[in-house]
């Protein structure tokens, strides 16, 4: 986590999925994230970037910080760093990402504002396994949302997550009843 945390707080309140959950990590010492974690007893791990510096020793200690407590896969919800190829080497098919529009348009940091700036009609959300690339990577589950006249930011990002706060849950359910599988660089649920 980077961020909010609006998309952890859902997995946290889905009495399913809080059990899998060995560890909240994040980027930010402030990220709202963290404190959602504490509060739900769940431990929590801070990786700075500045401490690291390079792209492989920071997903080296974000990836060793996630093994020390037991976990076997991953679920990225407003992470804002990319990982390295060696971290998804070593969570083989068991990296989820969320992003808010219909990728592969849109991927990046401002998902939301581009969609706007093109005028299109129809963003959405995208559920994807992680490889090593920004927003990338096998397709699991995707949403569309309308966009609206008049719409900003702040209004489409919040009807997107709001589909989002359905999508997740339902996505990450599947990863630990292993239920979710890559076959010839394709995703299946
Ligand atoms: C979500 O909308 C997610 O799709 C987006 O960050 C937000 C995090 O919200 N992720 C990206 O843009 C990834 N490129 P949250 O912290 O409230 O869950």
């Amino acid at each position: 986590m980077s961020g909010s945390g609006t998309n952890l707080q859902v997995l946290i309140d889905s009495p399913d999925i809080r059990p899998h959950i060995r560890l909240v990590v994040s980027d930010r010492p402030g990220a709202v994230a963290l404190s959602r974690a504490e509060k739900a007893g769940i431990p929590t791990a801070q990786v700075r970037w500045e401490q690291h510096g390079a792209r492989d020793e920071f997903s080296a200690a974000v990836a060793e910080v996630i093994e020390s407590h037991g976990a076997e896969g991953v679920v990225l919800a407003g992470f804002m760093r990319i990982l390295s190829a060696g971290f998804v080497d070593r969570f083989p098919g068991r990296i989820l990402n969320i992003h808010p529009s219909l990728l592969p348009a849109f991927p990046g940091a401002n998902a939301v504002e581009s969609a706007l700036d093109h005028g299109v009609k129809v963003t959405g959300v995208t559920v994807h396994f992680v490889d090593e690339k920004v927003d990338h990577g096998p397709i699991i589950a995707q949403e569309p949302v309308e966009v609206f006249e008049g719409d900003t930011v702040d209004s489409l990002h919040a009807r997107i997550q709001r589909v989002e706060h359905v999508l997740y849950p339902r996505i990450v359910r599947s990863l630990v009843q292993d239920r979710l599988a890559i076959e010839h660089g394709l995703a299946s649920a």
